[in-house]
């Protein structure tokens, strides 16, 4: 079976990475890089540390507004569709490139497989809910990592082909862990002490476009740091938003970083007190490694999270982030709600039983 797996942005990349591994020992893949994430340590670093295979095509769209860079993308995957003409398409996750590419399939009559599928944050202002939804709709086999997406899905009337395969990106986070663990000198490098400091990471276009908000979160860092060191790797999203709105002279240990490779991050995620985050791969990260989370958010597709204990919905209200922040404790770790321990191995299984060719 050939297959033409779509990625473009950082989770992507981390969860592609795991799945890659193990489907290419029966299918040929034709990796495609929309060229959402550009910057090296958005995109290349992704690759280099996690041994993924180079791109077999690298479409270099960059950044743009949602309907320009969604576009060029249709545009120019479909080009590689028709040249390479794969028994079926994968995309993962919930961002342009998932769209794009899905749209891009479904149009040729291509089946198309979606990682991730089901999650919904029941807001549609998110541009992701839209990629989410729609992608759902366009797909064939649809790969949930929780009874509850499957439920979401059931709700919207897809039932066929729909695979509760557990999340992916778990085994993704194991096999970092490990390597991190004899490859990462962060904590060394930062001069930080395990236990001894918060991380946290905002790049929500719901967090950074809207000014008076970014502010509410960043005083709240603030706070937070008068009592122990915040460690922010700093999207470049975020990074042009903070150099636009004015604040306050600062007190207190921010620590304002580039983006981390991942070996790194999940170093610094295991080590944390607490993670502090809008980001959907790391409420989980933190879930796994048994860390406190404190979401930056006003709802999270991640329900189980919260569910368990691991995780509070802050929002951007900064009374309510500091104290979730100080009175962060560590709950008894109970079943995994997302099955990640084999997850990989159950999705390919399911690609291989619906291959047109059996093989
Ligand atoms: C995208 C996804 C989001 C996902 C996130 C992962 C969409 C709609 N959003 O958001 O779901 O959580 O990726 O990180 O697809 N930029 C750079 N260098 C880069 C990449 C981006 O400078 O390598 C800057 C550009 O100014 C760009 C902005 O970041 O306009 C936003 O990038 P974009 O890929 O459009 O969205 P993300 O916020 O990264
Ligand atoms: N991540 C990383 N370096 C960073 C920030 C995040 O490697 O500086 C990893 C993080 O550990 C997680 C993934 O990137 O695995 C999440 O990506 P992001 O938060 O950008 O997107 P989301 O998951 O919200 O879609």
């Amino acid at each position: 079976m050939k297959i033409v797996t779509v990625v473009g942005a950082r989770p992507q990349f981390i969860k592609a990475a795991a799945v890659s591994r193990a489907l290419r020992k029966s299918c040929a893949e034709v990796l495609v890089h929309t060229g959402q994430h550009y910057d090296d340590n958005m995109s290349r670093v992704f690759f280099d540390e996690l041994d993924i295979p180079p791109p077999d095509y690298h479409l270099g769209i960059g950044s743009g507004s949602h309907g320009a860079q969604t576009g060029a993308m249709l545009s120019a995957i479909e080009d590689v569709l028709l040249a390479e003409k794969p028994d079926r398409v994968m995309v993962y996750g919930d961002t342009n490139s998932t769209l794009a590419g899905a749209l891009a399939a479904a149009k040729l009559h291509i089946p198309v497989a979606h990682v991730e599928a089901g999650l919904r944050s029941f807001n549609r202002r998110m541009p992701e809910e839209i990629n989410r939804v729609l992608t759902d709709h366009l797909s064939d086999l649809l790969f949930c990592p929780s009874p509850a997406a499957v439920a979401n899905l059931a709700g919207e009337g897809v039932a066929a082909g729909v695979h509760l395969v557990g999340d992916v990106m778990y085994e993704a986070l194991i096999h970092a862990v490990a390597v991190a663990e004899r490859k990462s000198d962060v904590l060394g490098r930062l001069r930080l002490q395990a236990g001894q400091y918060a991380l946290a990471t905002i790049h929500r276009a719901e967090n950074t476009d809207d000014p008076p908000r970014l502010v509410r979160l960043m005083d709240a860092l603030q706070e937070i740091s008068r009592h122990r060191p915040v460690v922010f790797p700093v999207h470049p999203r975020t990074r042009r938003r903070l150099e636009s709105i004015e604040r306050a002279q600062q007190s207190g240990d921010v620590r304002l970083l580039e983006p981390m490779g991942y070996l790194d991050m999940v170093r610094l995620e295991a080590a944390a007190s607490v993670l502090l985050t809008d980001s959907g791969g790391m409420q989980k990260e933190a879930y796994w490694l048994h860390v406190p989370c404190v979401t930056l958010r006003e709802e999270t597709e991640w329900v189980e999270t919260v569910q368990q204990g691991w995780n509070t919905l802050a929002g951007a209200d900064g009374d309510k982030i500091v104290q979730a922040a100080r009175n962060a404790v560590r709950p008894m770790a109970g079943e995994d709600a997302y099955q990640g321990a084999g997850s990989v191995s159950r999705l390919v299984q399911a690609l291989a039983g619906i291959s047109p060719s059996g093989k």
